[in-house]
């Protein structure tokens, strides 16, 4: 449905100023797909959203959009493409009543019908009856939902929502996440949501892309991003890694203090290697026979689960072990620690001279 290829953009001109924004992203996108783009601020994603809208012309590289070129051998201005963008920043129109706002993509429906899309996409968005208000009567929150209903109000092939969430407070953003993925995948509409927060790029996405730096380094549903993220970077940029030492004994074991583990992804590694595992990957051996020996450093309770900080003299390391809300354990107990899950394996880092 969406097909991003080789896309390079500079700003700036010529010299030192130049900055290159996106350097060769590839993305291709299924029909009915919500892909996630996650990165780190100014790594390019509004630039990449924006070259896909038809905002920003590219130096090089092509986008198809079902099957038609709109970047490349021709352009296609962005009111041409079948998009619809919720852009960062609130950028409704502040004249305009939310119902013209979401109206405004609408010109060329019969009076009444357009009425009937508008209302029943406010609805749809949790507004129901602020048609007639005016964006700044509308908080934050309110006024992003009103962004998204003028996006999806026109039934556009591709909705591109960048960063929608990131104004709004916590308990609202969750609940505002699970209600958008639910819409979006109701009405089947194919959708690229921008995010620099991990959580939600996982919760969200079908797939994630994870850029850096004007790439895309990594593209996958969200369990192979965060069990088997491409680097230990973006290991660490996902959540909490435990990173031990670790020699490969051969294509599906690798030796380390938490004894011989199944590899999960090798990525060609030989000899000495990084071994990431996650905190959710360590359980405490209740029988207390096998596994590392540490004691509870510390602990933190988050109500559904909880997370124990073990010391481990065999790692000269202080170990994040997830547990249940209910578990039984206490500061200053002794456990022993086994990891029953197959993790990855990383080419060690050649240390800096
Ligand atoms: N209009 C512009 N003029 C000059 N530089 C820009 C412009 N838009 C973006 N950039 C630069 O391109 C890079 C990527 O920006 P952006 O796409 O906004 O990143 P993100 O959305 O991931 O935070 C940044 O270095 C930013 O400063
Ligand atoms: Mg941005």
């Amino acid at each position: 449905m969406l097909d991003v290829r080789g896309v390079v953009k500079t700003f700036g001109g010529d010299g030192s100023a130049r900055s290159l924004a996106l350097d060769g992203v590839d993305l291709h996108i299924a029909a009915g797909e919500l892909v996630t783009v996650l990165g780190p601020s100014g790594c390019g994603k509004t630039t990449l959203l924006r070259v896909i809208a038809g905002f920003e012309v590219p130096d090089s590289g092509t986008v198809q959009v079902a099957g038609r070129t709109v970047v490349g051998d021709r352009f296609v201005p962005a009111h041409d493409r079948g998009i619809g963008l919720v852009p960062q920043e609130g950028a409704l129109f502040p004249h305009l009543s939310v119902a013209q706002n979401v109206g405004f993509g609408l010109s060329r429906m019969p009076a009444r019908e357009r009425r009937a899309r508008v209302a029943e996409t406010l609805e749809l968005v949790g507004l129901a009856g602020f048609g007639s208000r005016r964006p700044h009567e509308l908080s934050g929150g309110q006024q992003q939902r009103v962004a998204l209903a003028r996006a999806i109000a026109p039934g556009p092939e591709i909705v591109l929502l960048d960063e929608p969430f990131s104004a709004l407070d916590e308990y609202l953003r969750e609940s505002l996440r699970a209600e958008v993925r639910a819409l979006l995948k109701r009405l089947g509409t194919t959708a690229v949501m921008v995010t620099h927060d991990q959580e939600e790029a996982l919760a969200m996405g079908d797939r994630v892309a994870v850029m850096r730096a004007g790439r895309v380094i990594q593209v996958g549903p969200p369990r192979e991003t965060y069990f088997q993220p491409a680097d230990l970077e973006l290991a660490r940029f996902l959540g909490e890694a435990v990173v031990v030492d670790g020699h490969v004994q051969d294509d599906a074991r690798v030796a380390c203090a938490f004894g011989d583990l199944a590899v999960a992804c090798a990525n060609g590694c030989r000899g000495l290697c990084d071994v990431l595992i996650r905190p959710e990957n360590i359980r405490v051996d209740e029988s207390g026979a096998a596994g590392l020996v540490g004691t509870i450093a510390d602990q933190t309770f988050y109500g559904h689960d909880g997370m124990l900080r073990v010391d481990v003299p065999a790692l000269g390391a202080q170990v994040p072990v997830r547990v249940l809300g209910d578990h039984p354990h206490r500061v200053g107990d002794e456990v022993r620690l086994v990891v029953d899950r197959a993790v990855c394996t990383y080419p060690r880092q050649p240390v800096a001279a």
